[in-house]
């Protein structure tokens, strides 16, 4: 008797899980660019063009070799500058060396500025990642705000700590203290035009509040199953059906670029839900 037969596997019930399996797998490593364009009358006209190229949600995932599919992903976007906003590790299964790889060769293809995500502050060697990054050409604005320049003229590039870096969320000083922390980030800011850096998309109402023009988010990947009429099913920190799970939102003046990001944490899954690089186009509105 075979193995299968001992098992009770017939060969319809092998053939459908091969298939399942082939399919999951490439649902989750087939990695998609999703393009945008944003107008702003405050975007300089040297910037009129320029690239964003925004990474989230790595969570360690394994895109290839030494990251190489989505080092060469990135690299064919061509962008004038990398965004990586959170989550590069993943707290539940952290393989360290993953993320080391994609730091350090990430600045090969161009400037990267980064945030943490809520697994950089779960994560018990934190530490080791902040050395690794330390010690990296990725530039790490969570506390402080830099200029990019491009073809003469700047803008200003900020970025916000996750909200588990400032306690507990029951706590209501939390949210007080981070709201405070992006207030000090982005006031008296030298250029007209100021992009915000912070992980969390359901958080749009605190960014809106600030004199900021555009914030790129993660965290809600896409909604992990993505079905025609719910788009998004779930989304930590948003639940079921929720309302940030990609693209561009707009509140009092400031536009929200959401991710759908490109690894897993607790649900190992995506589902019509590929892994995604945002390439977010700036145009001079005259
Ligand atoms: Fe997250």
């Amino acid at each position: 008797m075979s193995i299968l037969r001992k098992l009770k596997i017939t060969p319809l019930i092998l053939g459908f899980t091969i298939a399942l399996a082939r399919f999951l797998w490439k649902e989750d490593k087939h990695i998609i660019t999703t393009k945008y364009q944003y107008k702003n009358k405050n975007i300089p006209s040297a910037f009129d063009g320029y690239r964003i190229i925004q990474v989230s949600d790595y969570h360690n995932a394994f895109f290839g070799r030494s990251a190489s599919n989505l080092l060469r992903a990135i690299k064919k976007a061509n962008p004038d500058v990398i965004f990586i906003t959170g989550d590069v590790i993943d707290r539940r299964t952290p393989f360290l060396k993953r993320s080391k790889t994609f730091i350090e060769k990430v600045t090969n293809i161009q400037d990267a500025y980064y945030v943490t995500g809520n697994h950089e502050a779960d994560y018990t060697k934190f530490h080791k990642l902040y050395e690794i990054i330390g010690n990296s050409d990725v530039v790490n604005v969570t506390k402080k705000a830099v200029e990019l320049e491009h073809r003469g003229e700047k803008i200003n590039l900020t970025g916000v700590s996750d909200v588990w870096f400032f306690g507990d969320e029951e706590n209501i000083m939390t949210y007080r203290n981070f709201s405070n922390e992006i207030k000090k980030n982005v006031n008296n800011l030298p250029h007209n035009f100021t992009i915000l850096l912070a992980h969390r998309p359901e958080l749009l109402s605190i960014y809106s509040k600030n004199p900021v023009d555009l914030v790129f988010c993660g965290h809600a990947h896409g909604g992990q199953i993505r079905l025609p009429i719910v788009k998004g099913l779930y989304a930590p920190h948003q639940g079921v059906n929720p309302k940030y799970t990609e693209g561009l939102y707009e509140k009092d003046g400031t536009t929200m670029v959401v991710s759908r990001g490109l690894g897993n944490s607790r649900f190992p899954f995506r589902v019509f839900n590929h892994p995604e690089l945002v390439v977010v186009e700036l145009k001079k509105e005259y």
